[in-house]
């Protein structure tokens, strides 16, 4: 009886161990107004935000929003995944920016044939003109093309 219950005791921490070192994957991350808990402005968060990568949350889209001068970030905007150019279409997906100018979310997004993004500023909106199938914005915008921005 004693064994057993040592026994018993032995496997609850082992089962323990192993739910509290459950993946990133399976962890929430989404960006809010206002959320100050965000990081590393300008990287591409996929980097780390990944399987393996060590980073809180595997991210399905993130990325940095800046100001008309493309220095300092922008907070509060909003970033909107459309199926059609412009605007048009059905909006597949919202995300907050938040108070460090980042927006991420770890939640599933269906890239079907290819979304718009559009980031909605306090005065104006700006519109990719072409269409995305990932959301590693900031492997593009920054490296191979301008930083992301609104007004
Ligand atoms: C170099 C690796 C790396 C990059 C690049 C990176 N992160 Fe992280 N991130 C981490 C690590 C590690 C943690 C957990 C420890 C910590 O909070 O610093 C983390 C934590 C976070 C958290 C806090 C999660 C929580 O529950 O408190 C947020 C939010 C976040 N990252 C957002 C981002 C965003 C948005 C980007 C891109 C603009 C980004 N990260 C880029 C490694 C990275
Ligand atoms: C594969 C590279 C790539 C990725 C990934 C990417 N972009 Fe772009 N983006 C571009 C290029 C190139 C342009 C300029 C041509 C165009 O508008 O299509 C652009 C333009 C834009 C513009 C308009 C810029 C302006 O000055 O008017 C916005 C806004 C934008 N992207 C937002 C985003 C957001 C938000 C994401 C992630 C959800 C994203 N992009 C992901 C390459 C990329």
């Amino acid at each position: 009886m004693k064994t057993e219950f040592k026994l018993f005791i032995l496997l609850g921490f082992v089962f323990f161990l192993l739910t509290s070192c459950k993946s990133d994957g399976n962890e929430k991350n989404i960006s809010k107004y206002l959320s100050v808990r965000s990081h590393n402005m300008g990287m591409n968060c996929m980097d780390c935000h990944k399987e393996g990568g060590g980073g809180v949350g595997w991210f399905v889209a993130a990325g940095t929003v800046y100001d008309s001068l493309l220095v300092n970030t922008y907070p509060g905007a909003t970033v909107k995944l459309y199926s059609g150019p412009n605007g048009t279409g059905t909006l597949i997906h919202t995300i907050e920016v938040d108070t460090k100018g980042n927006f991420h979310t770890t939640e599933a997004i269906d890239f079907g044939a290819g979304l718009y993004p559009v980031v909605v500023g306090n005065i104006g909106k700006k519109y990719m003109h072409g269409t995305i199938s990932m959301g590693q914005c900031n492997s593009c915008h920054g490296v191979t093309t301008g930083r992301i921005w609104t007004k």
